[in-house]
């Protein structure tokens, strides 16, 4: 399972990589936003310049299909690591067929329903981007939405990959790579959150303790 961070962030992004499990980058306009940036094409370089060869999704602003084309074009163009994030509607599928033609790599944001999944696999999209903490908001089990999209791209073999969003504590992490998501993308509070664990902290302190005691 590949884990990838959602932020933009540089701090959070060179920490996460200097952990040695960081797979890509997945940011969105509300996080670019919530960092102030305002020249988004060389922040998205700055992001794939630490990352290397590693994905790096950026979403376009514009809702028509030719808009969207162009946005992407000129984000794809920032870098090869670039993946253009378009989001599910109808003009969002035609530009994924588009960049599909082209050879360039999309993530299909805002992903609600299985159904939507497979217009975004037929289109050639190279990761769907399932929200499950925000269907759990409203009462409805984010988790059943990633195992129908596993079980629809399996039963046909689409290459698409199902891309865990929308992630707000371990257990979606958990529950994600128990159904097969390919990836799973979370915020940097998330990630540190994976490496603690009560037991372990106390076992090393006891640990310590032992050697210590029998090196007096
Ligand atoms: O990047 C898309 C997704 O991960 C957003 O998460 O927490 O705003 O629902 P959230």
């Amino acid at each position: 399972m590949k884990f990838f961070i959602d932020t933009a962030n540089i701090q959070h992004i060179q920490e996460a990589d200097s952990m040695g499990i960081l797979d890509g980058v997945t940011t969105n306009p509300s996080l670019i936003a919530k960092e102030g940036i305002k020249d988004y094409k060389a922040h998205y370089k700055t992001i794939c310049n630490i990352l290397g060869k590693r994905p790096v999704s950026a979403e376009v602003i514009a809702t028509d299909t030719e808009g969207m084309i162009r946005e992407g074009s000129d984000l794809a163009s920032i870098s090869e690591n670039i993946v253009v994030k378009i989001p599910l509607t109808k003009n969002g599928i035609k530009a994924i067929q588009y960049f599909a033609k082209q050879g360039i790599k999309t993530n299909c944001t805002l992903c609600f329903s299985a159904t939507q999944a497979l217009l975004a696999a037929k289109a050639g999209a190279v990761y769907i981007s399932p929200f499950i903490g925000r269907l759990d908001d409203i009462s409805h089990e984010g988790m059943q939405l990633i195992e129908q999209i596993r079980t629809i791209y399996d039963n046909y073999d689409f290459e698409t990959q199902i891309l865990a969003a929308s992630i707000r504590h371990p257990v979606h992490v958990l529950q994600s790579a128990l159904v097969g998501a390919d990836v799973a993308t979370m915020p940097f509070s998330v990630i540190e959150q994976l490496f603690h664990h009560p037991l372990t902290d106390i076992g090393l302190e006891k640990f310590l303790a032992d050697h210590k005691k029998n090196s007096q």
